[in-house]
């Protein structure tokens, strides 16, 4: 862990009290967590993310004297929900850490790492997904070609019909996890059957992600295709530089991120990411686990 002998909690308790987010921020961050908004994205730029070293080319070299980006994040994030993190990603960290790494890059300079293509619900698959997305960008792409992109639930309803509406809350697929030790990208039948859409019928939540969704029929699968379509044609690009804060309403919004260069010369593009769930005291009601990191659960009967 980058952040030495500080516990996570004793840095969450410091970003509660000093984080330096900004009294407009702070109720731009809670108006989002409770009314939300119609793109399903809020961004907040210029935040002070402190002193920032060059970016590291792997994560063993990952270190940061400097935590004023991470109590800035831990900040944002409790007023979104409570901070987690599941074993899958960066090892159940709950800051993760995202920079192009030389090892993994197929060559140098190459377009092939951190890409996320497919719109997509993170998480879809999990019984908890994280409600939030917060990102902080510590340093933009140098050739700002680094794009992310947000689909929200309200923009694709604007261009689906009433019947196809009432399809998605109607129809399950099969909604298959990536959770592998070793591996990126694997697909594992967990037999989790799920809708696209639930929750309230006038302002529904929404589950999506094509590469990793079986449906019952070749009617239906043509079904992902054409929703998946649809997220493209009302997806928003957002270009992210050095201070900016964006939070990902990951329960009414998709994301996906464009391939970028990298030059492993310490000035590639520098990510920070958290989740927050907005029902932890009822999870560990459920289950009695306190714990932050959330496992994978069977899926019920
Ligand atoms: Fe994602």
């Amino acid at each position: 862990m980058y952040l030495g002998s500080v516990s996570f909690d004793a840095l969450l308790d410091q970003a509660i009290r000093h984080g330096e987010l900004s009294a407009a921020a702070i109720a731009d961050l809670l108006h989002f967590r409770i009314f939300g908004n119609p793109q399903g994205f809020l961004l907040l730029p210029d935040q002070d993310i402190g002193d920032v070293p060059p970016t590291p080319a792997d994560r063993t070299t990952l270190a940061k004297p400097d935590y004023r980006s991470e109590l800035l994040l831990l900040q944002a994030t409790a007023l979104l929900g409570d901070p987690v993190g599941y074993p899958q990603e960066s090892d159940g960290s709950l800051i993760n850490n995202f920079f192009p790494q030389a090892a993994r890059a197929r060559q140098p300079s190459s377009d092939s790492f951190d890409t996320e293509l497919e719109l997509h619900t993170e998480n879809a698959f999990h019984e908890v997904p994280p409600d939030f997305l917060a990102l902080l960008c510590l340093r933009g792409a140098p050739q700002d070609d680094a794009v992310t992109y947000i689909a929200s639930v309200d923009r694709m309803l604007q261009v689906i019909d009433a019947d196809t509406t009432a399809l998605l809350f109607e129809e399950s697929f099969n909604f298959l996890s990536d959770y592998c030790v070793n591996e990126k990208n694997c697909r594992i039948d967990l037999g989790r059957y799920q809708p696209i859409l639930y929750g309230q019928r006038s302002r529904p939540y929404l589950r999506f992600d094509p590469h990793f969704m079986l449906a019952r029929s070749a009617r239906m699968q043509r079904l992902i295709e054409e929703i998946k379509e649809i997220t493209w044609s009302v997806a928003q690009p957002v270009r992210l530089a050095a201070g900016d804060l964006l939070i990902i309403d990951n329960r009414r919004a998709v994301h996906a991120r464009s391939a970028f260069q990298a030059q492993f010369d310490g000035q590639d593009r520098w990510i920070q990411r958290t989740f927050a769930v907005c029902h932890q005291r009822q999870l560990i009601g459920e289950t009695g686990e306190p714990s932050r990191i959330i496992g994978l659960r069977p899926p019920g009967p």
